[in-house]
């Protein structure tokens, strides 16, 4: 058995928990992680890739952005294609300067892993926490399971920073928090490919097949993405089908073909909306994917996640360090304001992206994507949104 003592114990290192043993460590505030997954694993895990203005100048400012600037794409504007048409919604220009950065989410996980285990920090990976005890007394115990050992880690605080269908939530009695929830009729079905990209920005594409996304990792890696019925397995899409309908639903007159290449990597994610709150409940406080779940059209995921990171630091450095528990209690309220924000902006671009079998939606989604695209006052609205949703 390992029996450890900390001040906070972090469950999960993915963009969450990570960020937070950083800024926790920063700040001499002890912290222990734990990781059910191995390092191997969570190095390789790929999801999101866009970062936002915001939170990409507070990566660099908490010494974590040396990569990120130097090997980040720096994009200033995002296109719309629909009805055969592209649209260039400029994002820079309508937000006096603002830009995203596409760095895959698994760079930045190495980047932060690299800096805790450089600096003579540890992350207990392979270990599973099975249950969280004593959040409403003196002290919380965290009990895991890992390769060899039972581990046991006594803390004053607990941050749930597990992911959706982690431990953290179901540590709670259910009826101290409420789980608002949507679920959408497709999932999207990304994949990675040693290919150039033939676009310099994104591409957010409303086909009447359905929609599709042109993303990259860097100039000989796209990354791409289909929307598909929920139902669709892995096995009903061969690699000739799924370039073919990327081709269909990303091409248009001007720029006639997607360039194909080898595919890396595959997964099929299925599409919800999920706020749990309050995201403070005594010891625990939930942040990331384990308090809240966006579908991917806007882009948010991981922006919130590591948004929610910076208030729960500061919040825990000045109950740890100076005893002032203002920002903690706050914690949840200060959080939930962007969270609903993110909610309301990736539903709004995953209901107007993906092609319903109901015409009268169908009407109404290309109303609004002809608005973003010929208003200035809702192509801003999408653009601050896009950019900067976490630092507006
Ligand atoms: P996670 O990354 O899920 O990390 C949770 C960690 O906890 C995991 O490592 C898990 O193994 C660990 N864990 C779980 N249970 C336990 C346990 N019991 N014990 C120990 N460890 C445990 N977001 C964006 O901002 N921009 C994008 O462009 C974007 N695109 C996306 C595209 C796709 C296809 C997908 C699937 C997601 C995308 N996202 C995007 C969302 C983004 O990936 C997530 O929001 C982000 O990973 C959340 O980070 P997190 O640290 O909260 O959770
Ligand atoms: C990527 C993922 C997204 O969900 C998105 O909206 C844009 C880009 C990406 O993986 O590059």
């Amino acid at each position: 058995m390992k029996d450890l003592r900390t001040q906070v114990a972090i469950v999960g290192a993915g963009p969450a928990g990570l960020l937070l043993g950083h800024l926790l460590r920063q700040h001499g505030v002890d912290n222990v992680i734990v990781e059910r997954r191995s390092r191997e694993y969570v190095e390789q895990r790929v999801r999101a890739g866009v970062i936002e203005f915001g939170i990409a100048n507070f990566l660099e400012e908490v010494g974590v952005g040396q990569r990120l600037r130097r090997e980040g794409l720096t994009h200033h504007g995002v296109e719309l294609r629909f009805d055969h048409q592209t649209h260039r919604v400029a994002l820079s220009d309508l937000t006096e300067g603002k830009t995203i950065t596409v760095y895959g989410q698994q760079e930045l996980v190495k980047d932060l892993i690299a800096l805790r285990l450089g600096d003579g920090g540890e992350i207990l990976f392979d270990v599973e926490v099975s249950e969280l005890d004593g959040l409403s007394g003196p002290q919380a115990v965290v009990r895991g399971k890992g390769l060899e050992d039972e581990v046991r880690i006594e803390c004053d605080y607990v941050a749930g920073c597990d992911g959706s269908f982690g431990v953290a939530t179901r540590s709670v009695p259910a009826s101290a928090l409420r789980r608002h929830e949507r679920t959408y009729p497709f999932s999207w079905l990304g994949i990675l490919a040693q290919a150039a990209p033939t676009t310099e920005e994104l591409i957010y594409a409303r086909h009447e097949r359905g929609f599709a996304l042109y993303s990259m990792r860097s100039p000989s890696v796209s990354r791409l993405y289909l929307g598909v019925p929920p139902t669709d397995t892995l096995e009903m899409w061969s690699d000739d089908r799924i370039w073919e309908e990327l081709n269909v639903r990303l091409t248009t007159e001007e720029s006639p073909k997607v360039n194909e290449g080898p595919i890396m990597e595959r997964s099929i994610t299925a599409m919800r909306s999920v706020v749990i709150e309050p995201m403070r409940c005594g010891r625990l406080l939930l942040a990331g994917d384990a308090s809240h779940i966006v579908p991917p059209t806007g882009a948010k995921g991981m922006n919130l996640a590591l948004g929610d990171i910076r208030v729960l630091a500061s919040a825990l450095v000045a109950q740890l360090l100076e005893g002032d528990e203002r920002l903690l209690d706050a914690y949840s309220a200060t959080c939930l304001e962007r969270v609903w924000r993110a909610e309301e902006f990736s539903n709004y671009m995953t209901q107007m992206l993906h092609p319903s079998d109901d015409d009268f939606e169908n009407g109404v989604q290309r109303a609004r994507l002809r608005q973003a695209v010929t208003t200035r006052e809702a192509a801003t609205v999408l653009a601050r949104n896009y950019c900067d949703l976490n630092g507006l």
